[in-house]
């Protein structure tokens, strides 16, 4: 077992009361303006962009530190055809057979349907994998811990930063998504995630109108 190396945090900066609710007010803000758009333009977004979004959903807390995520980022008109094929086969399935009638239910407020013209028009689309486990130098299994939780989170900050920048992003699920593992070329201990699409909104874009709970609704102070 190694022993613990511990370092001042000097990173650490600490606000006065009225400047930290400002900050938390303006980032409160901010966040508020954040939706899921489905319909994307085809203008590209500089790659050191999503690099810096990507170091910073890199920052997120993991089990035991073991940052079990991997980001691809697909530019490649190729490669986004073939996963807008892989998904439309499974999505198509999905609405015409699989889906219970709650499901669809709940789903026909936001207009989603099979097809996923954004999968071709969005400039970038970050296919974010759970490492199920890890592989040490000798390629023994490493256990992970708490690995949904750590790339919920660590998705969180991606879609915080992406929006930040001014950009917006689609949290993509489709299921299953076995078929990014195989176009992707990602190693078995990898289990695709999200897809989260990411570019600038389609003119003219309209989105749901959806509310979210009040701080009353979701919050219990004791
Ligand atoms: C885990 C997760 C999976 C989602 N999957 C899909 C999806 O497959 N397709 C889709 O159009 N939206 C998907 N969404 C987006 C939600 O529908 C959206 O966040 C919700 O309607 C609230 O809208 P807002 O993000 O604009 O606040 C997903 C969101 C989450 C968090």
């Amino acid at each position: 077992m190694d022993e613990p190396i511990n370092i001042p945090l000097d990173q650490y900066r600490e606000y006065t009361p009225g400047e930290m609710q400002q900050r938390a007010a303006v980032f409160s803000e901010e966040m508020q303006r954040r939706r899921t758009v489905r319909a994307f333009s085809e203008r590209a977004v500089p790659d050191n962009v999503i690099s810096d979004c990507l170091k910073a959903a890199g920052t997120a807390p993991s089990g035991a530190n073991q940052q079990p995520w991997h980001f691809v980022v697909v530019t490649d008109p190729i490669v986004k055809h073939r996963i807008r094929e892989g998904a439309e086969k499974e999505e198509r399935t999905f609405y015409e057979h699989r889906a219970p009638d709650a499901w669809l239910d709940a789903l026909s407020p936001l207009g989603t349907q099979w097809k996923k013209p954004f999968l071709d028009r969005a400039p970038c689309l970050i296919v974010i994998f759970a490492q199920k486990y890890g592989l040490d130098k000798d390629g023994e299994k490493v256990k992970h811990y708490y690995v949904n939780a750590s790339v919920g989170i660590a998705t969180g900050f991606l879609i915080t930063a992406l929006h930040h920048a001014g950009l917006v992003s689609l949290t993509y699920t489709p299921s299953p998504m076995d078929f990014l593992n195989k176009i992707l070329q990602r190693p078995k201990n990898e289990k695709a995630f999200m897809i989260l699409v990411a570019g600038y909104p389609e003119k003219g874009v309209t989105v749901p109108d959806v509310s979210k709970k009040a701080l009353e609704e979701i919050s219990t102070w004791v």
